[in-house]
């Protein structure tokens, strides 16, 4: 058989084809069976095409690494569409996506993945979806047995194979072990498109968009090179962060060679036993985690954040925080119905924007020991004499969302972008001023108002009754949700439990549950 065979779109079924055809058929067949699941070829060449198999329901291998470890492949997504991505076949876990700005493609025969000069994603509607880049002519496409996805060109001169376009260079949410991420490279972003890990010129962050504009710009967390063997130089050259096989994030610079200026060792530094793999991955909720492919599961090696209430948003807005949980109630202690909920709901809608030039208004609301969530150094601040004036100077400013006051030292941190989770602290002197738009606010109180006293009798009745709908469909669904947790990898069961709305929860952990290898219908 021809290696570099496509996997072809089903045999048609309206014509009764040749007995040749239909012994071919059988062949293809039995072939990818027993290819399974490492299915897929070692290497694309010029005049390859593939278009999703209507009867797969989960991935369909392209290519493969030469260890059988990864594959490059269509994954559904959402039932109906297609993602093309790099696929870490023993854990099912997605490494890589080509294609991660929706809308994506459909999983129809109007797809198509083909390979000439570059390798293209294309839909007979839409055009092109995504290609590689590069001008140079080029012969092959491989997957190394790190995940790198390679186009090569054979140089006849030198004979030998020189790299035209590499997945390591455009990073998705996960860096694996030998990727260099460099400050030029675009921003590793977490599934849902929230949270952005960037370098700066001696130091690593993470940003949100916690204003709805859609781009990450608020740093959260920060971590500066430590210099401890090797200086960072200005004007030597940009920093790059590499996750290193001896377990732990290392931070170079340009022209400083091998000396790391930056070391966040992981749990098994320089004692991993056995053939392992690290990863690190920002995750839905903003924090950046790295983990060890032990052979037969993600183990959790390092964090960023620790603690749960260091997260930028684990409780929605206008929600509060509690360490030691982390639990999560609500900043507004009158609202009785959310002052204690289970994660993942809201306080209050994700508003967006600021005041200015709002013609609603805004109520406001207090309340006495909170606290920024992550670290002060990162949010701008005035010296007050009292809470009056800290207060004054955020009530009279449009952008200002809500000020954090601490009344032992004076310090009137002005929070500038829309209150997502606060920090709950037992320090009494420690108070909070938050501003909420009227539109949000307003219209919960329109819906009070309405319930007069005749439509409250009908209205327990209602919370009754969805109250006890609710317990029997939540008992089903926990039951359910138990049991499917039994199965799953560690990495999945590592996720403290927030779950994160957005536009690629299909290709996050939960979809995987479902992913098995060539099942078909
Ligand atoms: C991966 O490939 C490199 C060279 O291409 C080789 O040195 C290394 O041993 C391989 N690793 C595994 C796990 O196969
Ligand atoms: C990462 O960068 C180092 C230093 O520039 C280089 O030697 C190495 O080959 C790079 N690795 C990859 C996978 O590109
Ligand atoms: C990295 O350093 C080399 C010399 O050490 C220099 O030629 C090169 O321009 C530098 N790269 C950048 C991006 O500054
Ligand atoms: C790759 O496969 C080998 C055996 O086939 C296994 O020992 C190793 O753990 C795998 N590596 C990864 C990263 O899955
Ligand atoms: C703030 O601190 C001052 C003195 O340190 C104290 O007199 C005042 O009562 C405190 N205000 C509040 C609201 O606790
Ligand atoms: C309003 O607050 C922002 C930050 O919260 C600050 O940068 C700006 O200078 C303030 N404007 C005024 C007029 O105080
Ligand atoms: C799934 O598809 C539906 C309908 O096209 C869309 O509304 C929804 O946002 C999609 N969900 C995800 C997670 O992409």
């Amino acid at each position: 058989m021809d290696k570099l065979a496509p996997i072809n779109s089903p045999p048609t079924r309206s014509h009764s084809p040749p007995a040749h055809h239909l012994l071919f058929v059988l062949f293809i067949t039995i072939a990818t069976l027993f290819a399974s699941p490492a299915a897929g070829q070692t290497e694309i060449r010029s005049g390859f095409q593939a278009t999703p198999d209507q009867s797969i329901s989960s991935f369909q291998p392209i290519l493969k690494d030469p260890t059988g470890n990864f594959s490059l492949g269509f994954l559904r997504v959402n039932s109906s569409q297609l993602a093309l991505s790099v696929l870490h076949l023993p854990s099912l876990q997605p490494i890589w996506q080509a294609n991660p700005t929706p809308p994506s493609p459909s999983w129809s025969d109007r797809t198509r993945l083909s390979f000439s000069g570059r390798l293209v994603l294309s839909d007979s509607r839409r055009g092109v979806i995504w290609s590689t880049t590069g001008t140079d002519p080029t012969d092959t496409v491989v997957l190394l047995n790190n995940s790198n996805l390679q186009v090569k060109r054979n140089d006849a001169v030198s004979a030998r194979e020189v790299v035209v376009w590499q997945s390591f260079d455009f990073p998705g949410n996960t860096l694996v072990e030998g990727q260099n991420f460099s400050s030029g490279a675009a921003a590793l972003v977490a599934a849902g498109g929230r949270y952005a890990m960037r370098l700066g010129d001696d130091f690593m962050a993470m940003y949100a968009d916690f204003d709805g504009g859609g781009v990450p710009d608020r740093i959260y967390w920060k971590h500066k090179a430590l210099e401890a063997r090797a200086d960072v130089v200005p004007g030597r050259g940009p920093i790059r962060l590499r996750v290193e096989p001896e377990g732990f994030l290392g931070m170079y610079q340009n022209g400083s060679g091998t000396t790391p200026v930056d070391v966040q060792s992981f749990n098994s530094f320089r004692r991993r036993v056995g053939g392992g793999f690290y990863i690190v991955r920002i995750e839905p909720d903003g924090n950046l985690k790295g983990y060890n492919w032990d052979g037969a599961s993600w183990v959790l090696e390092y964090q960023a954040v620790p603690d749960g209430c260091g997260l930028p948003d684990p409780c929605g807005s206008y929600g509060l925080c509690r360490p030691g949980g982390p639990t999560c109630s609500c900043l507004d202690e009158t609202d009785e119905t959310r002052s204690s909920r289970p994660t993942g709901g809201q306080c209050l809608p994700a508003p967006k924007g600021n005041f200015c030039g709002q013609r609603d208004g805004f109520r406001v609301l207090r309340r006495v020991g909170v606290d920024l969530p992550f670290n002060k150094e990162l949010i701008g601040y005035v010296m007050t004499p009292s809470l009056e004036e800290c207060e004054g100077s955020c009530e009279r400013n449009c952008t200002c969302w809500g000020a954090v006051y601490n009344n032992a030292s004076g310090f009137c941190y002005l929070v500038d972008y829309p209150i997502q989770t606060m920090l709950g602290v037992t320090d009494q002197s420690k108070f909070g001023y938050f501003k909420i738009r009227n539109d949000e606010a307003g219209s919960k109180a329109r819906k009070k108002k309405k319930t007069g006293s005749g439509a409250r009798v009908g209205l327990v009745f209602l919370c009754l009754s969805v109250l006890v709908l609710g317990g029997a469909v939540g008992f089903v669904g926990f039951r359910a949700w138990k049991k499917n947790l039994r199965g799953r990898n560690r990495i999945l069961e590592e996720d403290e439990g927030v779950s994160a709305p957005g536009p690629y929860k299909d290709l996050g952990s939960d979809s995987f549950r479902s992913v098995e290898m060539g099942e078909r219908r």
